[in-house]
């Protein structure tokens, strides 16, 4: 069973973010894999300190999102970027943390801007070598969306929800490595049902080499 982490970057009580993640976790849930959500409101992580290697809480927030094979992390819009608490335990994560993991995004904005956060959260976490999806959630004017906590918007619904599918749809891909490992000329013609990231790129060669043959000879 493949794991699926969110982590929200939002320390309000009552959190758009927080309650947003939930919804794809889920809809992850729905799809078969196990999940997790990291509330970094409600943990014990100092400010980020070069000299200092663990502090607080952060080796075993660390050690689950290592263990995730698909990471959704979700930020409210702060001054057109992320949240200072994401980037506090982004700080603390390292390319061991996020190698061959899927990453889905959400941005949360009081207004009605969100294209800026995500980009910032996207170039960030490719920075620790996290596979980020193109699919992507951003809500704005949230105060006028949620009611009791819950988001209302239907569209947004089905958005979000695509998000916790495709997270620990691409999760399980990324996590078939014996696929990877699979000699290619052992696999039968035809067979897509276990198809990994590399997979098709090494079909691609393949194909493009006996083109190449077929017009030599
Ligand atoms: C410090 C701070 C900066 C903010 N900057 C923006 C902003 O640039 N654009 C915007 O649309 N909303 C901004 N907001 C509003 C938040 O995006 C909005 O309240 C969001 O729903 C908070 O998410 P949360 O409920 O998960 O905490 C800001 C709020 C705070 C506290």
């Amino acid at each position: 069973m493949v794991r699926v982490v969110a982590i929200s970057g939002s320390r309000r009580s009552g959190s758009h973010t927080r309650s947003t993640l939930r919804h794809a976790l889920a809809a992850a849930d729905e799809a078969g894999a196990a999940t997790t959500l990291i509330d970094l409101g409600a943990v014990d992580l100092p400010l980020y300190d070069p000299d200092i290697d663990e502090q607080g809480e952060s080796e075993t927030l660390r050690q689950t999102v290592r263990d995730a094979d698909g990471i959704i992390v979700g930020s409210p819009v702060y001054h057109g970027s992320y949240s200072s608490t994401f980037k506090n335990f982004h700080d603390y994560c390292s390319f061991d943390d996020y190698e061959s993991t899927a990453v889905g995004l959400v941005a949360v904005a009081g207004g009605g801007s969100f294209g800026s956060t995500l980009e910032h959260l996207r170039s960030t976490i490719r920075g620790v070598h996290g596979w980020v999806l193109p699919h992507q959630v951003g809500i704005r004017g949230a105060y006028n969306k949620f009611a009791a906590g819950t988001l209302q918007d239907e569209e947004l619904l089905d958005r979000t929800e695509q998000l916790g599918q495709s997270v620990a749809e691409h999760a399980r891909r990324l996590r078939e490595e014996d696929w990877i490992e699979q000699p290619i000329t052992e696999r039968r013609p035809g067979d897509t049902s276990r198809v990994s990231l590399r997979g098709p790129l090494q079909l691609v060669s393949l194909t493009n080499c006996a083109l190449g043959i077929s017009q030599l000879t």
